[in-house]
């Protein structure tokens, strides 16, 4: 029987298509998170996906909206088992990045071994078919193409960057890191910047099947969230907005955010998560991510205040949260999803129709193509949503 967090990676190779076909009418769930510059929004990313990857830092590092798919691999996943010839249909064949790289994977042992870990890497839409295996080496990829589109000086895009990261430590979740919301205009912004990031932010965030991760630093009043402010108008009754509280570890001696954490200051059905990532000076000395994680859990369990609800605070709580909420937004969307699907399904077996199903990929019959896959991918998804036989046939 399948159960929901099955349908993730359907829904997100679904996303794919529709990323590259330009089709936006889908709206499927993503996660975007939001906050005022350095509030800790690719900090928080980075410590629920559990590798250093994206740039981070004081200043406005995020320029591009980065969607981000996570998709959890297993033991035995043809996904990760190339080696053996077993086929997918999730990806051709990768180039991988470098062949001393390739041969490292590829002679790892025998794979078969349970206590040969398995390899995670990355994977652009941009550069289809090439994995990284080397972190370092996304998070220069995304600095590379966002000044590649958003200019070296500090300037914005709302195209955005889409990364998978495959890998067994991830639950499966899409979520979008955004550029902070700033007031001031440097170097290449234009001098309406508030206006450009409050409108890029909204246009994620207004969709009604989005979740707001609004991020607000606990050094700062709530009244002065900006993140808080933002949801707000989105989500005037708190529905789909969680909390997040960075930088417990900053707030003056003898104070806490035991109320907020608690509820009794800000309504937000879904509530706040408190949590502390790493410093600039933690980063500096390149502080493992690991160990920050255990330094977070040591933080709350041994605080005079937080150790009270150490089991609902921290990173590890943050991403078990956020998978279920995910999975109860998706069974909440499936019978609009479903209407939409719908109606692409006709449009698709029109087109289908028109140009038969004998397909080459050229130029020309790209989007018919993919709509063929997509009509392919849909029917699926839909019988696996309600377990009846679709309505369609394809
Ligand atoms: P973003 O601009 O919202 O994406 O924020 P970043 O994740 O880039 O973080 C901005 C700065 O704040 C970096 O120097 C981080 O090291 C620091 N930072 C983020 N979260 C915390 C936290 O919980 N505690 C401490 N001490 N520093 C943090
Ligand atoms: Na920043
Ligand atoms: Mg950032």
């Amino acid at each position: 029987m399948s159960t929901l967090q099955d349908l993730i990676p359907v829904v997100n190779k679904l996303q794919d298509i529709l990323t590259s076909t330009n089709l936006t009418e889908l709206d499927l769930p993503i996660l975007s998170v939001i906050g005022s510059q350095s509030a800790g929004k690719s900090s928080v990313l980075e410590n629920i996906v559990g590798k250093d990857f994206l740039p981070r830092g004081t200043g406005i590092v995020t320029r591009r909206p980065l969607i981000l798919q996570l998709i959890n691999i297993k033991a035995g996943d043809p996904l990760i088992d190339r080696k053996a010839g077993v086929t997918t249909d999730l990806d051709s064949e990768p180039d991988t990045e470098t062949l001393e790289e390739h041969l490292r994977y590829f002679s790892g042992g025998n794979r078969e071994d349970s206590k040969q870990p398995i390899k995670e890497w990355g994977e652009f839409l941009h550069i289809p078919g090439k994995r990284f295996y080397n972190f370092d080496n996304v998070k220069h990829e995304i600095e590379k193409e966002t000044a590649r589109v958003a200019g070296k000086n500090k300037g914005i895009s709302r195209i955005p960057i889409n990364l998978k990261v495959y890998s067994p430590n991830v639950l499966n979740l899409t979520m979008v890191d955004l550029p902070g919301l700033t007031k001031i205009p440097i170097g290449d912004q234009p001098t309406d910047i508030e206006r450009q990031i409050t409108n890029l932010v909204l246009e994620y965030i207004s969709k009604p099947n989005s979740i707001i991760l609004a991020v607000t630093p606990a050094n700062v009043d709530l009244v002065n969230s900006e993140a808080l402010k933002l949801a707000r108008q989105v989500d005037p009754r708190g529905d789909r907005t969680i909390g997040i509280l960075s930088k417990l570890d900053l707030m003056d001696r003898g104070t806490n955010a035991m109320d907020i954490l608690t509820g009794k200051v800000y309504p937000l059905k879904l509530g706040f998560i408190g949590v502390v990532n790493r410093s600039q000076q933690d980063i500096a000395s390149n502080k493992a991510l690991e160990d920050s994680i255990d330094a977070e859990k040591q933080f709350f369990q041994t605080h005079p205040a937080y150790r009270s609800i150490s089991s609902r605070c921290g990173t590890a709580y943050l991403a078990k949260t956020l998978n279920r909420i995910l999975m109860n937004h998706i069974r909440d969307r499936l019978p609009d999803i479903k209407a939409k699907l719908n109606t692409l399904i006709g449009q698709a077996e029109q087109n289908l129709a028109t140009y038969g199903d004998q397909l080459c990929v050229t130029e020309e019959n790209r989007g018919t193509l993919i709509l063929q896959l997509m009509t392919k991918f849909s029917t699926g998804f839909i019988t696996s949503i309600d377990g009846t036989s679709s309505e369609i046939s394809t």
